[in-house]
């Protein structure tokens, strides 16, 4: 068997904290006067704060001065905060509880490759944080996800090389980055969205339980 480790997002893959994004873009929509659907917010899945704001001003044909962009990312932020401070381990999502049991049993470790600045509170909120090996979250990488930065930042943490990881990923951006960082990409979610994934499960739940052993077994064969 081969030594390998896993890189995890967070949003999507390890809590459902898109709702709360949503709202709160949302609320700045409403402000700003147009319609921002939960269609529109799939756009935002996996892409940063910035970049965010970005899509949503393109979605509304909005121009805003740099100013009045950072005072709306900061009030967005503090808005998403009020739920993230309400949040706790009943938020973790079906499977991901299971899925680090059997990677502690197998002696695998884990960090976290995530494009929020707020993942550390995230998982301090939900009593995880103490368990991830190493946090790669959107302060620690200058480039945002499709490039692969957070995860090869992740694959150092790991003392692994990239080809020894394992990535779980629901955005397609996300997908795209482990990609192309030469990572086994494993797709949380609709398996057409991610496609371009190695892998496809749905859930976190629908793992088999040899799934990792399997993956020990394929990246021995590679190397
Ligand atoms: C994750 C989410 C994105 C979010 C990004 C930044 O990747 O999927 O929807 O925009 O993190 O989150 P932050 O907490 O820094 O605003
Ligand atoms: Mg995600």
């Amino acid at each position: 068997m081969n030594k390998i480790g896993v890189i995890f997002d967070l949003d999507g893959v390890i809590v459902d904290t898109a709702k709360y994004h949503f709202l709160a873009w949302k609320d700045l929509a409403d402000h700003l006067g147009f319609e921002f659907t939960e269609a529109h917010n799939e756009l935002l899945k996996g892409v940063s704060r910035v970049r965010s704001l970005e899509i949503l001003l393109d979605i509304g044909n909005i121009e805003l001065s740099e100013e009045k962009k950072q005072e709306y990312l900061v009030s967005k932020n503090d808005h998403y905060l009020e739920y993230i401070y309400k949040m706790g381990p009943e938020e973790i999502l079906p499977g991901a509880n299971e899925l680090l049991n059997t990677l502690d049993a197998l002696g695998i470790p884990y960090v976290l490759g995530s494009a929020s600045k707020n993942a550390p509170l995230i998982l301090k909120q939900v009593g995880l944080f103490n368990r991830f090996a190493g946090i790669v979250d959107g302060n620690s990488v200058s480039k945002a996800k499709p490039d692969p930065e957070v995860f090869l930042i992740g694959a150092q943490k790991l003392h692994l090389l990239p080809e020894q990881c394992v990535v779980f990923e629901d955005a397609i951006a996300g997908v795209e980055a482990a990609n192309r960082a030469h990572m086994i990409s494993v797709g949380i979610g609709d398996a057409k969205t991610l496609h371009e994934a190695d892998f496809n499960f749905n859930s976190l739940t629908e793992i088999p339980d040899n799934f990792i052993e399997m993956l020990m077994r394929k990246t021995a064969e590679i190397q």
